[in-house]
């Protein structure tokens, strides 16, 4: 199968494409049961805050369907399970959190097992469409505000990690952003960090914008304070996996790096992501857990080793940047300026 989209519903079955294998190869591997479903979002076959939330709800559709009897208990205890894949984005506890109030009020009602799942596809099935109205919305806003920040002729922009169709289903959160103003005309260059370690930026924003036909440069992370202090970007624009209600923002480990030296050099730095990555329930970064992966991501590469036997590493798959170093946030409902302490909740609960 080949789709433009990562995740594929379809008669009653999930299909995942692959990121593992990309930008070479093309591949759709069928999830077909809660571990193998937490086995994906845990091993990346599907990765990125809004995908993975998506797959957990069709996750926990399989679940119910493959459920002989079913309790509150059980149901439980399935979306504990999902959400222990993987523990910073916060997409993926929003959305099982929001199959088991499903599933609450359904066994409330005395709905049978296949009315209930049929309720979980129909509800993943909507999040999905809704996804694309809102990263629209994301893109536009965007726009808007390049145009006011740098002006009308055309933008270098960089970005980190990967946040396009891969990532979020459809367009895309801060890629989205790029791929818009590219549509408008208005996009001169994209910087693409590599991201390292897992290479997001290498494989897959590359393999993106390469099929939107972007012009583009891939960048180490360490060619930031060159690009920035050579007035070779004019804004960056960057995911988030968790944002609390202080601004403060968990993205791509590298994320923070990037934003401390674009407040040196005084460029513009953007986040963009739905309000499915907000986490006002906490005050600030602190409370957020940061992944520690796997040691051989740093010290092989595609299975084949390049650092000395018998090294270590230290890995962890986020960082947290501090709000006092974000120009803005932009979600479906707007730029929120995070020097004003308290706009972001008010603009979540709104
Ligand atoms: O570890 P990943 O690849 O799942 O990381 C998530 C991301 O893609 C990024 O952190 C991204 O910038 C936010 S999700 C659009």
């Amino acid at each position: 199968m080949n789709d433009s989209r990562p995740i594929v519903w379809k008669d009653h079955k999930l299909y995942l494409l692959d990121q593992r294998l990309l930008p070479h190869e093309e591949k759709f591997v069928e999830v077909s049961d809660l571990g193998a479903c937490a086995a994906a979002i845990k091993d990346m076959v599907v990765r990125g805050a809004p995908c993975i939330g998506f797959t957990a709800i069709y996750g926990m559709a399989l679940w119910i369907k493959g459920q002989e009897v079913l309790s509150l208990e059980k149901c439980r205890s399935a979306c504990d399970e999902m959400i222990a894949a993987r523990p910073t984005a916060v997409n993926l506890s929003f959305e099982v959190n929001r199959c088991f109030a499903l599933m609450k009020a359904s066994l409330d009602k005395k709905e049978s097992r296949e009315t209930i799942y049929l309720e979980l596809v129909s509800f993943g099935d909507l999040q999905v469409q809704e996804s694309h109205q809102k990263n629209t919305r994301m893109a536009e806003i965007g726009f808007e505000e390049l145009k006011k920040k740098v002006g009308d002729r055309k933008w270098n922009l960089m970005t980190h990690c990967n946040t396009g169709f891969l990532a979020c289903g459809s367009l895309g959160t801060a890629l989205g952003v790029i791929s818009y103003s590219h549509s408008k005309g208005m996009v001169e260059h994209v910087y693409a960090d590599e991201t390292r370690p897992y290479m997001q930026g290498t494989r897959l924003t590359a393999y993106e914008l390469q099929k939107e036909q972007i012009p583009y440069s891939i960048v180490v992370e360490g060619a930031a304070s060159y690009l920035l202090s050579h007035g070779k970007v004019d804004a960056i624009f960057v995911g988030a996996d968790r944002i609390a209600a202080n601004g403060d923002t968990a993205n791509k480990v590298g994320t923070a790096t990037l934003a401390i030296v674009a407040k040196h050099y005084k460029i513009p730095f953007y986040v963009v992501a739905p309000v499915s990555s907000f986490d006002v329930s906490i005050s600030d970064g602190r409370h957020i857990e940061i992944e520690m992966r796997a040691h051989s991501e740093i010290t092989e590469f595609r299975g084949q080793r390049v650092a000395p036997l018998g090294a270590i590493s230290v890995n962890p798959s986020f960082d947290v940047t501090d709000h006092s170093f974000i120009t803005g946030i932009i979600c479906e409902k707007g730029l929120i300026d995070p020097s004003r302490q308290g706009d972001l909740v008010k603009v979540v609960k709104s």
